[in-house]
């Protein structure tokens, strides 16, 4: 079973708010506290970098239930100007903005599945599961 919930994100404060519904999300789960603040961390950079690049997008979260695997994907999506080099920002340290550029390749490492569809133009889509073992 899938369920699944979302955060508009249009303010600082929606990056908040996805993170509570993350954390909540993820304790519902079962995961423990430190996976609980991984996913949190995770959801939080995905959310800033839609606010601070594309302006406005969408994080959802989707719990996996039942008697198979049981985890947690995030989906940050918008349809922002893309992500033009994308093997370029997954190398640490490059940033349009001066930032660290440690969020994408952070989140990488924090989860355990990672997928960037991003296309010129139309927008960027980014998945990341974690699994509970
Ligand atoms: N949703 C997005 N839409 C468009 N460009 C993006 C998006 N997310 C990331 N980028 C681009 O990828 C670069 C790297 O992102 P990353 O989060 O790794 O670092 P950063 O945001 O620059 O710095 P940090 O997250 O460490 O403060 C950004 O500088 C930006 O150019
Ligand atoms: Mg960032």
């Amino acid at each position: 079973m899938e369920y699944r919930s979302s955060v508009d994100i249009h303010s600082e404060w929606d990056i908040v708010a996805a993170r509570q519904l993350g954390r909540n999300e993820a304790k519902k789960s079962g995961f423990g506290t430190v996976d609980q603040a991984r996913i949190t961390t995770a959801i939080s950079e995905l959310a800033r970098n839609i606010y601070l690049y594309a302006g406005k997008g969408k994080i959802e979260i989707e719990r996996h239930t039942g008697n198979g695997l049981r985890g947690i994907t995030i989906i940050a999506s918008d349809s922002g100007p893309g992500i033009p080099d994308i093997r370029k920002v997954m190398e640490d340290g490059f940033s349009t903005s001066g930032g660290l550029g440690a969020g994408m390749p952070g989140v990488k490492r924090l989860m355990d599945e990672f997928k960037v569809d991003t296309e010129a133009g139309v927008g960027t889509i980014i998945t990341a599961t974690k699994w509970l073992r």
